[in-house]
């Protein structure tokens, strides 16, 4: 019933080495039922992965792995304005959004190329070039790890926020996703107020009537430009939170560094550019023994070799260090961290 446990080839983007107790490939709900009953009869408990891409995992998992390819893409509901699409878990999240641009659902443009699966999506309210995944949820369906039990959750139930979920929050590490319930509409409309988009579109000559096509090749285009490929270069992508800060601290931080990039949140909030801090710290392209910041891009930790979770950790403990002495601004680490030493 277990796939081999000590696999070789690592299932995280950061390559990063690690055992679990035991490991599965799920691919039904009967097999997922199995699959946590299993863990229940070893008093195991269940960490549900997708692609890995959001993850950084210490060398011992005192866990069964279980690896989420739950498949399929049912049309719920269709009206002149908008479909409703359910998704299983493991399906692909850029498969997704090309297949839904092919169909002619709109939408998920912004949100082409971002790694791993639709069911982790909702954990962190996957977000990019001006767009989050929360508008388009109308449903996410789950079991509880416990005993299998099911959850249907609306989109206010989800508790989406910047990078966050109910899923990272109360309800963290007690639920699998099997299904996700999306709104896409029929009518094309796009979204290019993202800065560096809007560039690229006007750049392109089409800002006064981009497509969500032209929106979708000039977002895969930014990507690549902007991000290691981690079949390259392993990495997590941001490693860490844009941090979000109280008005005053901004405002003080302006005044002594004015090229700082503030964005506003609410009255009281401005979100400042983690990467900023980051490389102004003097840490944009450092390496530390086997891992290090890229060099095009200051929120992207890499593994050159060290292949260890700890080496990861103990690198972003250092930039949270040097980040919070020079802007006394605490930086929090965006993947979920799994494990043990060893
Ligand atoms: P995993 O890494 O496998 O898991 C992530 C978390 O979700 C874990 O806590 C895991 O337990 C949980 N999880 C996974 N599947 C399930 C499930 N079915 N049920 C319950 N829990 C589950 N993120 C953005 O928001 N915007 C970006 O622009 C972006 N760019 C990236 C660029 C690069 C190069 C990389 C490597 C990552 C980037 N990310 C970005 C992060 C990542 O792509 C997303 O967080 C993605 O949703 C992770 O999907 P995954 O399947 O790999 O999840
Ligand atoms: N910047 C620097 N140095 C750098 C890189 C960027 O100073 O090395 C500055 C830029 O000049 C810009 C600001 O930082 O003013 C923001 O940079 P960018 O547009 O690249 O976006 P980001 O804030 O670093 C966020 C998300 C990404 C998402 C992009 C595009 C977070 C933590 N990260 O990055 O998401 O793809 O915007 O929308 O919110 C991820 O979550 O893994 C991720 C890659």
């Amino acid at each position: 019933m277990l796939d081999a446990p000590n696999s070789r080839q690592p299932r995280n983007s950061l390559r990063l080495q690690t055992q679990a107790k035991a490991l599965r490939t799920v691919h039904t709900l009967t097999e997922l039922k199995d699959a946590l009953t299993w863990a229940q009869n070893h008093a195991l408990a269940v960490l549900p992965l997708g692609e890995g891409s959001n993850v950084v995992l210490q060398p011992q998992l005192n866990a069964l792995v279980l690896v989420i390819k739950l498949l399929g893409r049912e049309k719920l509901n269709e009206t002149d304005g908008h479909v409703t699409l359910r998704i299983g878990a493991g399906e692909n999240w850029h498969a997704l959004v090309t297949w839904s641009l092919e169909q002619g659902y709109y939408g998920l443009e912004n949100l082409a190329l971002i790694p791993g699966t639709v069911g982790a999506a909702p954990i962190q309210n996957i977000g990019a070039y001006g767009c989050e995944l929360a508008p388009f949820v109308t449903a996410v369906h789950s079991r509880y790890c416990r005993d299998g039990s099911a959850l249907s959750l609306s989109r206010e139930e989800c508790g989406f926020g910047y990078r966050d979920s109910v899923f990272k929050q109360r309800l963290a590490d007690q639920l699998v996703i099997t299904h996700v319930d999306l709104q896409l509409a029929k009518q094309p409309a796009v979204n290019t107020q993202y800065p560096a988009l809007q560039s690229a579109i006007e750049a392109a000559g089409q800002a006064n009537n981009a497509t969500p096509q032209n929106v979708y090749d000039a977002v895969v285009a930014l990507r690549r430009a902007r991000l290691p490929d981690p079949a390259i270069e392993p990495n997590a992508g941001s490693f860490f939170k844009n941090p979000v800060v109280p008005q005053d601290l901004a405002v003080a931080l302006q005044q002594q560094y004015p090229g700082i990039p503030v964005f506003p949140v609410n009255q009281q909030q401005r979100k400042l550019a983690a990467a900023w801090l980051i490389e102004q710290a003097g840490w944009k392209g450092q390496r530390l023994g086997g891992v290090g910041i890229h060099s095009g891009h200051a929120l992207v930790l890499v593994n050159y070799g060290a292949n260890s979770g700890p080496a990861i950790l103990a690198l972003a403990a250092k930039i949270q260090a040097s980040v919070a002495q020079k802007f006394a601004v605490q930086l929090e680490i965006e993947p979920r961290i799994y494990g043990a030493l060893a």
